[in-house]
């Protein structure tokens, strides 16, 4: 329970009683050594990879996303699917999806209620759920995107209880859990239409969406084996499960942020201005709030590997079967990698470089989150696009508490503000 409601704040408290390693028994994982000290991390993501499976500290996951879905695979499996999705997710790939990027904002925007309060982290996620359908499965099928926008948020807002059936596919033919059920197959046919008809698109080539780009690329094999329907459904539900939710609660996290801290805000919406005229000053800027961000408000607080043979870490012998978590909300709030820790300052990140092992919130290693570049580069035109449109105040006082929402954590309050204006151009620039 105390993980549920208070999971950063608790594991925090843990940290400061007993140091960068102590253990904790997770229902559905057991036994989970929480690690602190980037070098310790730095060993679990770098060093030798064969005491470690994430795929199988994952296996829960399982039921939603399927059993090829990178996130549960290790080993060569992985491997190669990950090689496969890096390129599809790219920062290339993406970067041709800007336009888009920039319309589904505008569009999403110019609904915003003015004069009156609202939470916007629903709208950001509207906005990163239409973003990777139209990137991920390049879905322009008006009926089905519509039956998609209803179905992928009701399947990742389910009940705690229905989330039974995540855990026990089994329990979805009893009565209760019906309802999930019919929401699963519902998404598994349309996700099976649109790979069928990707494959039999005479313009594939000329497609920049990730689906396509799976489809041409890999005409046939991993692993020496034709690629399936349902291989690639579940590589489909992973990238739209963990892509869509993730970005979003970062976007809602930066609002949050800057909204707290005027002097920043107006920083950035310069940067956000110098951004749309090209001049890459203002990227710079906005990347480094990003990162800021990210480093303050981790969306995902600690990863998860399990241990497959006995290994030694952080001075003790840890046995097989327990579960490591590099804990990315310890290592970020560490005071002496980053003096003043809770301070919100995006001037720590003014150089390009990042130190690999004291900011990770894409987690590390051969798991490191292979939709990174696509989610900063999505992040950057969103917010400029919102900076540069939209005159926004906050309604809300006091910092939000980080609410667990499945694997991420989000603003408890869902960042209310209310809009006094929404400018209709869009930003300049088209890069
Ligand atoms: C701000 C947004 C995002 C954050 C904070 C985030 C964070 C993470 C983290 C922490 C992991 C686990 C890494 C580890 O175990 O070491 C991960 C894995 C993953 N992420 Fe992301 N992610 C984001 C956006 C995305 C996007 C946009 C996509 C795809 C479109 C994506 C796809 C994936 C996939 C497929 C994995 C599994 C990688 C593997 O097991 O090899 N993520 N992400």
């Amino acid at each position: 329970m105390l993980l549920r409601f208070h999971w950063p704040r608790f594991v925090a408290a843990c940290q400061r009683r007993y140091g960068n390693a102590f253990t904790l028994k997770v229902t559905s994982l057991g036994p989970v050594v929480f690690l602190a000290d980037p070098q310790d991390i730095k060993e679990v993501f770098t060093g030798d990879q064969s005491p470690y499976r994430a795929g199988e500290a994952n296996a829960v996951l399982r039921g939603l996303l399927g059993d090829n879905s990178l996130l549960v695979l290790d080993g060569d499996p992985h491997r190669d699917w990950r090689r496969l999705l890096i390129v599809a997710l790219g920062r290339d790939a993406v970067a041709r999806h800007t336009d888009m990027i920039m319309e589904v904002t505008a569009a999403n925007v110019s609904s915003w209620p003015l004069a009156r309060e609202f939470p916007v982290a629903r709208r950001l996620e509207q906005i990163t759920l239409e973003v990777i359908l139209r990137a991920v499965i390049g879905a322009t099928n008006p009926d089905r995107l519509t039956e998609l926008r209803e179905v992928i948020p009701r399947i990742l807002n389910m009940h705690p209880f229905a989330t039974l059936a995540v855990a026990y596919p089994g329990l979805r033919r009893r009565l209760p859990w019906r309802a999930v059920n019919r929401d699963f197959e519902l998404l598994d046919r349309i996700l099976l239409a649109e790979i069928a008809d990707c494959r039999a698109d005479p313009d594939v080539d000329a497609r920049t969406d990730a689906l396509a780009i799976l489809v041409r690329t890999v005409p046939a094999n991993v692993g020496g084996q034709p690629i399936t329907d349902i291989e690639l459904r579940d590589q489909l539900m992973t990238l739209l499960v963990a892509g869509h939710d993730t970005t979003g609660a970062a976007l809602s996290w930066t609002l949050e942020r800057l909204l707290r801290n005027p002097t920043v805000l107006e920083e950035a919406r310069r940067a956000a201005h110098r951004s749309a005229a090209g001049d890459p000053t203002g990227d710079d800027y906005l990347d480094a709030l990003l990162k800021e961000s990210l480093r303050i408000r981790p969306v995902v607080f600690n990863v998860v590997r399990g241990i497959h043979r006995p290994v030694e870490l952080a001075g003790y012998s840890l046995p097989a079967g327990i579960t490591v978590a590099p804990a990315i909300g310890l290592v970020h709030a560490c005071p002496e990698s980053y003096p003043e820790p809770t301070r919100f300052a995006p001037e720590r990140f003014a150089s390009d470089h990042v130190n690999p092992s004291t900011w990770i919130p894409f987690g590390g290693g051969n798991r490191r989150c292979p939709g990174s570049a696509f989610a900063m580069f999505e992040m950057r035109i969103v917010l400029r696009e919102l900076l540069c449109r939209v005159d926004f105040t906050l309604v809300e006082d006091g910092d939000e508490r980080q609410r667990v929402k499945h694997f991420a954590l989000v603003p408890h309050r869902g960042v209310r503000i209310s809009v006094g204006s929404v400018r209709p151009s869009r930003c300049a620039r088209t890069q």
